[in-house]
């Protein structure tokens, strides 16, 4: 086989077989297809697409490229969620114990990464103790016992697919729907989910900005996950603005608890239920997703998902009783207010900038050495929709210097007001199946 002639396939509309497909990807991974010529065939994709058997072929050749997670140890339906990436994104700390506590096994492998906020498993260190650095076997063992462990990024997972990314962000590749869906699928389909739950996000401060593009990324992903065995479905939900309140480390730790406690911010509360009926539903645990929403509604009334939460806590090291006081949580050193300057409704709370304020803070990193802060961030007082009056907060900001002109200024250009009062945004858009 020659890598020119699958280029030229590729640039004049035709279909790559299953072999020459896995042939490119076995060949750019160890080395012997030069990246210039893996940059041309990516561009003949941008340009000409992939068909769904294509889509399923590329994806399962990245899963291939290195190591996969084995979870047949965990006896369920191993359902797994992924979000396409927001501001403030509280969902998975919420989930894990959410559906955890009606006996769905959350058999998590997270990573820290770069971003507004850090991810997961540094949002989860806030909690002193707390730690991820665990062995497989006792990860297993911890899922089967309690339903819900989280372990750090280890071995060798889609090297195809970072090769892959890296080259598509300076070729000018990046946007291209099967290359994106199967980019995520794969290290979904890697780490060893039997299911997968997608949150698309969507709007200003989402990946995709648009509805229709959403929709094709998730009808993409969806498809890709159906024709390679794994039962898959997608929500697509709004990024126009943050979700919930909170935009921090700990000050998202102590949102998810609210929410466990049925006390969240009521956005977020019913976009965990949502995805946490389907991956219940997907699970096999309930016959109907209104019978699945039903069980994660109970489990917060009557108070085993915050059970869960200080169970899954205190088994990896943490300090659970920070469940019952919240105080515990690091704690900013500054409080300020950002006032609002006159009567009116918010309008517009522009996702992105919100984050860029969080990360000026240092809630965020900006490069994979940076530490971050976990006391500081910001917590919304208003959304999209709501009245204020002059002088009123419109968002409280937890940082650990006190010269923060520039935090103001990124949020008050942010935070938008109109005279009228604007439509509030649809939070669930879609579910695709
Ligand atoms: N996120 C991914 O993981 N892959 C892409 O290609 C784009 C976004
Ligand atoms: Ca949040």
């Amino acid at each position: 086989m020659r890598m020119v002639d699958l280029i030229e396939k590729k640039r004049d509309g035709l279909e790559l077989s299953t072999e020459e497909v896995n042939y490119f990807i076995k060949g750019y991974t160890e080395g012997s297809i030069p990246d210039y010529q893996v940059s041309a065939i990516m561009m003949a994709i941008y340009f000409n697409g992939m068909t769904e058997r294509e889509r399923a072929d590329l994806t399962m050749a990245m899963v291939e490229s290195g190591d996969q997670i084995d979870l047949s140890e965990i006896e369920g339906v191993k359902v797994d969620k992924h979000s396409t990436g927001g501001v403030g994104d509280t969902t998975t700390l919420v989930l894990g114990p959410l559906v955890a506590a009606v006996d769905v096994p959350v058999a998590k492998m997270s990573g820290r990464g770069l971003g507004h906020t850090g991810g997961t498993i540094d949002k989860l260190e806030s909690v002193s103790g707390f730690h991820v650095e665990i062995e497989n076997a006792e990860f297993i063992d911890l899922v089967n016992k309690n339903k819900i462990a989280v372990i750090g990024q280890s071995g060798n997972l889609t090297p195809a697919d970072k090769k892959l990314y890296a080259l598509r962000d300076v070729t000018a590749t990046v946007n291209s729907i099967p290359l994106i869906a199967s980019s995520i699928m794969s290290k979904k389909i890697a780490a060893g989910a039997d299911a997968i739950v997608l949150d698309v996000k969507t709007g200003a401060g989402a990946f995709m900005k648009t509805l229709d593009d959403s929709r094709e990324l998730a009808k993409a992903m969806v498809r890709i996950g159906n024709n390679v065995g794994r039962k898959t479905m997608a929500v697509i939900s709004d990024m126009s603005q943050p979700l919930g309140f909170a935009i921090g480390n700990a000050l998202e730790v102590k949102e998810a608890i609210d929410t466990l406690r049925g006390e969240g911010p009521k956005d977020l509360t019913e976009l965990c239920l949502t995805l946490g009926s389907h991956m219940v539903y997907v699970s096999g645990k309930a016959s109907s997703l209104a019978e699945a929403r039903a069980m994660l509604e109970n489990a917060i009334k009557d108070g085993s998902a915050l059970e869960k939460m200080k169970q899954f806590l205190s088994s990896q090291g943490g300090d659970g009783s920070i469940v019952d006081d919240l105080s515990k949580l690091p704690q900013a050193k500054y409080i300020f207010e950002l006032e609002a300057e006159e009567d009116g409704y918010v309008s517009e709370i522009i996702a992105d900038q919100v984050g860029t304020a969080a990360m000026l803070l240092g809630a965020g990193r900006a490069t994979k050495e940076s530490e971050i802060d976990l006391a500081v961030g910001i917590l919304l007082r208003k959304k999209i929709g709501d009245q204020v009056k002059k002088g009123e907060s419109l968002a409280t900001i937890h940082s650990n210097f006190e010269d923060i002109a520039q935090v103001k200024q990124k949020l008050t250009q942010s935070i938008k007001l109109s005279e009228t009062k604007p439509e509030t945004p649809t939070l669930i858009h879609e579910e695709i199946t």
